[in-house]
């Protein structure tokens, strides 16, 4: 393979890998909007609503096994680290204003909401509930 060939086909890859490594990453204000996309499928002309959304994170839940609130692990304040109530590990804040990681990546958002509905209602939660509780966290200042 000719030189110019190599840097053509290392060009193509490097164009190709971070295309696919944008495409994993989002502000958490597309993350948000993309779960009010979601909820308007059920619920059209839904809004969200940042204080319903923080009664949903405070809230006693009776349907999960594992903890009664979101609040359970993420404390009372999303801006502190939380403990997972049962292993103790610690959970890096929630709200993207301390935890720049926070909502960037739209496949671990899905699947610790997924898991921590589970274990708190024991249902998923509604597309409605994850846009105020969205909602909420990026509204913490
Ligand atoms: C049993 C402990 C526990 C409870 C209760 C809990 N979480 Fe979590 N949550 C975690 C852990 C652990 C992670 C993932 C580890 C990490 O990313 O730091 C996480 C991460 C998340 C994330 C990912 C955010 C991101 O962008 O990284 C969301 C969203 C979330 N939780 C929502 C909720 C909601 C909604 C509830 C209440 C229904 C809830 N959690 C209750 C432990 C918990």
């Amino acid at each position: 393979m000719g030189n110019r060939t190599r840097l053509k086909l290392s060009l193509l890859l490097y164009v190709a890998c971070s295309g696919a490594a944008q495409a994993a990453t989002a502000t958490p204000e597309q993350i948000l909007d993309a779960l009010v996309q979601q909820a308007r499928q059920v619920q059209p002309g839904f809004s969200p609503s940042a204080s319903r959304g923080e009664q949903f994170y405070r809230a006693r839940q009776t349907g999960g096994k594992v903890a009664d609130s979101c609040a359970s692990c993420h404390t009372d304040n999303p801006k502190a680290e939380g403990k997972h109530v049962k292993t103790h590990k610690a959970v890096e804040p929630l709200a993207p204003v301390v935890n720049r990681q926070r909502f960037t990546d739209p496949a671990h958002v899905e699947k610790w909401f997924r898991r921590n509905c589970r274990e708190v209602l024991g249902r998923e939660c509604t597309p409605q509930e994850k846009a105020d509780f969205t909602a909420y966290v990026l509204s913490v200042k």
